[in-house]
């Protein structure tokens, strides 16, 4: 499909079918930041109580940073993957003492970060300050790979390469932040890793995979 008709599409069906989730309410980086960190191994639904308890008990980023390290590991009990809490605060710290508690606002600066790779800067440099950086995770590179037939390997560095290429030559310059949130999200419930919705889906007439019979067989992913 013409780039234009995909990202409208696109955020025409989210508007319709997006899930009300309390971080999609807010333009605040360091809550859109908190989201995320979650949400990286951790499905929605395990994850939104502890989006609750953090945003409520560190409402900004000073108070996380002022928070002991033994504390904001407890509030992450049950998440796992414990690195990612401990990077979190550290870059609390990091964003407290040498920027006055400022978030950085683009995403070159925010992929320095501590704990912040190119997914997570492209989210909040998208979803905060409206910066045309895509994401790319598991649901977009689905949705790329079955739309426009790209059967490059997802697990290879120079696919993704070709991935990131597409993504970013597709998303929309007036609404970044509603395009990103409407792939992911499409990705997530309607072209979904085993059963999408193809017989009611608005990309149906335009998509490759559809088109041609490669739903399951696309995206190709080499490594297990
Ligand atoms: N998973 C990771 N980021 C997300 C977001 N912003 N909305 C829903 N699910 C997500
Ligand atoms: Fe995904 Fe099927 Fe829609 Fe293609 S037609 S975008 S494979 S849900």
């Amino acid at each position: 499909p013409e780039p234009h008709f995909f990202a409208t599409a696109l955020i025409t069906w989210y508007t319709q079918h997006k899930r009300p989730l309390p971080w999609r309410e807010t333009n605040n980086p360091y809550a859109i930041w908190l989201s995320e960190v979650i949400l990286q191994q951790t499905r929605v639904n395990q994850g939104l109580p502890y989006y609750q308890t953090f945003v409520s008990k560190y409402p900004t980023i000073t108070s996380l940073a002022n928070a002991s390290e033994d504390e904001v590991l407890r509030d992450w009990q049950g998440l796992g993957y414990y690195s990612r809490a401990r990077n979190m605060h550290h870059t609390a710290k990091f964003i407290a003492a040498e920027r006055n508690g400022n978030f950085p606002t683009t995403y070159n600066e925010l992929v320095k970060l501590k704990g912040i790779g190119p997914y997570t800067a492209a989210a909040i440099a998208s979803f905060a300050f409206k910066e045309p950086v895509a994401v790319l995770d598991g649901n977009v590179f689905r949705v790329l790979a079955r739309v426009y037939g790209l059967s490059d390997d997802i697990a290879s560095p120079a696919g993704k390469k070709v991935f990131q290429l597409l993504a970013d030559s597709l998303i929309s310059r007036t609404e970044p932040d509603t395009y990103n949130q409407a792939i992911m999200e499409f990705g997530a419930i309607q072209c979904t890793p085993n059963m999408p919705d193809c017989l009611f889906c608005p990309l149906q007439q335009t998509c490759f995979a559809f088109l041609n019979g490669l739903v399951a067989a696309l995206p190709h992913k080499s490594k297990v």
